[in-house]
């Protein structure tokens, strides 16, 4: 049997891979907007970091992650995120010196061993941003913001935020005393992970995925009625910033996300007709992060948003991106000698910013001219043996059918000329 990509791996093949190009320019020209810039991470880093930084008793670190030994001893995870290395590397560099705040996007693959299906992969890509050094709750608005202007610019609608809080370590303490509390009489009824959550970290039980855990949860004690005064009060200028600029939300207390970075908001917007695997993007701030790695105290917030589950919603909604794969020019030659000489012209051509091709396959005129439909070619220029002797070739409009004859020696100039 032929090797095959391994499950929950896809290939990116045209014309998909064309719609993924289009998304990222986009989302490029929306992060020029909003002034942030490129990141580019690593896809591996130090096991140590996403142990400490997602936390221990997460899913991701407990059952998900592609951690290996490498051949001097260390251990080495594939990037399961993306934020616990930007906080890393904005430590490792100083960053924090330059003038704040510092705001980076990145693009890339991350890897994940979670069961696959319809949007969840092991491999799947993620457009992230991250705000670092800066703690106004403005910003969190600001960020959620950036990632509907690429929805909004892709055309995709009928997405919602979902809000909440989920504290900082102060409002927490009294939080996981009112969980376990809760908890307590049900316990021998939760699954072996909540269990052990039970202990270690009783909030990590409310985004257990067992669906008899899951009806234990609904009447559990929600964080927002244990916030602190200063978590309270950024949570309502998070609201009032997200009501000036008109964004519909609804406050989900129950949302606590898969990570244990997060403090204060968390949201995440979803396109309900996904199913399952609904959320388009999701983030909060994580003021404590840097600390949780090894460093100091960082304010950030940011998102990532799944590719993968943002093409499938365009798909669901129909949009039809407008992408553009024709070319300027295709050359049709007939001889042997014209063939040659084409592939000089092409050459020309193209250096002066031309689109253009030409057949490689022996095909006949006929042959050739189909394929000059196919690629949508704008204009084919045919080149015979017998116009090669005379110096000239003939350019013709294929919507037009108009056809002139004009010198080789002006070929390039005249081709542009009509591109434009
Ligand atoms: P996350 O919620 O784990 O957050 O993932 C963010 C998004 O990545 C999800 O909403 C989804 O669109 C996509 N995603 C996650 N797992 C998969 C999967 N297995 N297959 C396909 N798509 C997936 C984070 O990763 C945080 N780093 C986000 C963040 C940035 N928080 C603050 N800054």
């Amino acid at each position: 049997m032929s090797v095959k990509a391994p499950r929950g791996v896809n290939d990116i093949l045209p014309p998909d891979s064309f719609k993924w190009q289009y998304i990222r320019r986009k989302a490029e020209e929306i992060f020029e907007l909003y002034n942030y810039e490129e990141i580019i991470l690593p896809i591996f880093e130090h096991t140590e970091l996403f142990q400490r930084g997602i936390g221990e008793t997460t899913d991701i670190v407990e059952k998900e992650m592609y951690t290996f030994e490498d051949k001097g001893g260390r251990s080495i995870t594939l990037r399961p995120e993306g934020t616990a290395s930007v906080m890393r590397a904005y430590l490792e560099h100083k960053i924090y010196g330059q003038s704040q705040p510092t705001k980076y996007f990145y693009f890339g693959p991350m890897f994940r061993y979670e069961r696959p299906q319809a949007g969840r992969f092991r491999q799947f890509y993620q457009i992230g941003v991250e705000v670092l050094g800066v703690d106004n709750p403005a910003v969190d608005v600001e960020v959620i913001l950036v990632g509907f202007q690429i929805l909004d610019t892709l055309g995709l609608k009928d997405c919602k935020l979902y809000i909440n809080s989920v504290g900082c370590p102060e409002c927490r303490s009294a939080y996981r005393e009112a969980l376990k509390d809760y908890f307590k009489p049900h316990l021998e009824k939760l699954c072996s992970d909540c269990q052990r959550r039970f202990e270690r970290n009783p909030m990590r039980m409310l985004d257990c995925k067992n669906e008899d855990c899951k009806r234990h949860m609904e009447k559990a004690p929600v964080i927002l009625d244990y916030l602190c005064e200063d978590c309270a009060s950024d949570f309502d200028k998070v609201k009032s910033y997200l009501d000036l600029v008109q964004i519909p939300y609804e406050v989900d207390p129950g949302l606590v996300r898969g990570l244990d970075y997060y403090t204060k908001t968390a949201f995440e917007v979803k396109y309900s007709k996904l199913g399952a695997q609904d959320t388009l993007f999701a983030g909060g701030r994580y003021d404590g992060l840097g600390e949780e790695i090894g460093g100091k105290r960082v304010p950030g917030i940011g998102f990532a948003m799944g590719m993968e589950r943002l093409i499938l919603a365009l798909k669901y909604q129909n949009v039809e991106l407008p992408i553009n794969r024709n070319i300027d020019l295709f050359i049709t030659t007939i001889g042997s000698k014209a063939e040659k000489e084409a592939f000089k012209y092409l050459n020309q051509l193209r250096r002066a910013g031309l689109k253009a091709a030409m057949d490689y396959m022996g095909r006949s005129v006929k042959g050739q001219m189909k394929m000059a439909d196919r690629l949508n070619a704008r204009y084919s220029i045919i080149l015979g043996d017998e116009e090669l002797d005379k110096g000239s070739a003939t350019i013709r409009n294929m919507e037009t059918g108009e056809q002139d004859e004009v010198k080789l020696s002006n070929l390039v100039e005249e081709m542009k000329k009509r591109v434009k």
